[in-house]
């Protein structure tokens, strides 16, 4: 039986932000893209780190920036998972082991599994939130430009152009990113120089 309208409290629009449709397996950047879902510099990480500290911001500009980014980042994260459960899609546990996946396989077979490309897992440590709001941006302006320059160096590793379209996609809203929080940034220092 179809719900009510009034039920439906949750709006998700069914389709990834950027298209992911990864032809061929490939378990070695599999093991390298899975730190932008679980990594320090990782979607994960971001989108909790913004949509905590979001509640110290002092006006209504900063709380709604913090929370439009992080949802995006939310939706950044779904990208990554999609790619790696697509490059991992059909690997055997020798395939995987030979990329030094094999305690992956033994944890958690083919699926996503949040850590970086070392096989650490994601750790809330990973996002600073100090109360500070001017503390708090320039982390977040950093952990921007840290997210596009791993997304480069996953760039540099592959030649699959099915690979290369969404990590630049989202390299590029790592970009525009950290132009909102620098204007952010910029915003609030005014306001606490007046
Ligand atoms: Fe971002």
């Amino acid at each position: 039986m179809a719900l009510g309208k009034e039920l439906i409290m949750w709006k998700y629009e069914k389709k990834l932000q950027f298209p992911v449709d990864i032809k061929n397996k490939n378990v070695k950047m599999a093991k390298y893209i899975i730190t932008q879902n679980g990594g320090a510099n990782g979607e994960l990480g971001a989108t909790l780190r913004y949509l905590n500290q979001r509640y110290t911001m002092p006006d209504d500009y900063g709380k709604a920036e913090l929370t439009d980014i992080a949802t995006e980042e939310m939706a950044h994260m779904e990208i990554i998972s999609a790619m790696v459960y697509q490059l991992l899609d059909g690997a055997t546990p020798e395939e995987l082991e030979k990329e030094g996946l094999g305690s992956q396989y033994v944890e958690h077979k083919n699926s996503v599994f949040p850590q970086n490309a070392s096989g650490q897992s994601f750790t809330a440590n990973y996002f600073a939130v100090t109360g500070d709001y001017l503390a708090d941006i320039a982390e977040d302006m950093a952990a921007e430009q840290k997210a596009r320059a791993t997304y480069e160096s996953l760039m540099d590793l592959t030649d699959d152009e099915d690979i290369l379209s969404p990590l630049s996609f989202l390299r590029q809203r790592e970009i525009i990113h950290y132009e909102r929080f620098k204007k952010l940034y910029e915003h609030y220092e005014k306001m606490k120089t007046k």
